[in-house]
């Protein structure tokens, strides 16, 4: 089973429903029910728990049991954020996304689930660039944050560096996503650990959208 945290957002949407499509069982946490979900819910509906990933106690529930919904968990894409800057204060901003990715990075080591996706950010490069890019080409040795939003994710990967230290079996894929504005032309920069080459070679059998994009190269990386 795969849990995708924030599978009620924008990318989050894509990534479940990619999935299911495809034949995995998931389940589907987040702070809010996806939308056009019934009470109670059709057999197709998503399966979804409410679960604010702040709160590590929460997180280490929503991967390890709950009821028939949440059992045997072997890998996490791991999406919820606060995902833009300026949506919240910076603090909160900074604390909701370091906690979160704490929090399922640490439940996740603990349960013995080796397999983890998460959304970092293609403004860890500095993209929009208010000062220019620091050099071009642009290449994943670029560190430059310039919110708390993108420093939230730029430490992210620090720690995914470091969980992946602590134990060699553990997997940890940072996708660098941007399905914003560049709609077809979206990076997929800076996979670590492992799967050094392979997403950036599923470019050519992407699908149109943006968010499907991602999709395809959230489950490639599982
Ligand atoms: N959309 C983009 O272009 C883009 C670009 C770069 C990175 N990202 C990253 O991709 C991820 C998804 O972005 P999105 O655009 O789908 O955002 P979104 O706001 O549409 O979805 C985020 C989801 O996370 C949930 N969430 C927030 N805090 C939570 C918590 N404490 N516990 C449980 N759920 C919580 C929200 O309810 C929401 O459903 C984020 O990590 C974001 O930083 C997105």
């Amino acid at each position: 089973m795969i849990v995708v945290t924030g599978g009620s957002g924008k990318v989050g949407r894509a990534c479940v429903r990619d999935l299911m499509d495809h034949g995995y069982q998931v389940v589907s946490i987040d702070m809010l029910p996806p939308p056009g979900q019934s009470n109670p819910p059709r057999p197709t509906d998503v399966r979804f728990s409410r679960v604010d990933i702040t709160d590590f106690g929460e997180a280490m529930a929503a991967l390890s049991a709950i009821d028939e919904r949440v059992a045997k968990v072997t890998g996490v894409v791991h999406l919820a954020a606060i995902p833009a800057p300026g949506q919240a204060s910076n603090h909160r901003t900074f604390q909701t996304n370091m906690n979160s990715t704490y929090n399922i990075f640490e439940a996740a080591r603990q349960l013995g689930i080796r397999n983890i996706v998460w959304a970092s950010s293609e403004t860890v490069f500095g993209i929009p660039y208010p000062k220019g890019p620091a050099y071009v080409p642009v290449d994943e040795e670029i560190e430059r944050p310039e919110t708390a939003y993108s420093l939230s994710k730029l430490l992210g990967e620090k720690m995914a560096e470091q969980f992946c230290r602590w134990d060699p079996e553990l997997k940890i894929v940072d996708v660098r996503d941007e399905a914003r504005r560049l709609r077809r032309l979206y990076f997929v920069f800076d996979i670590r650990h492992k799967l050094s080459r392979m997403p950036l070679n599923l470019l050519a059998q992407l699908p149109p959208f943006a968010e499907q994009h991602l999709s395809s190269v959230h489950r490639a990386a599982l």
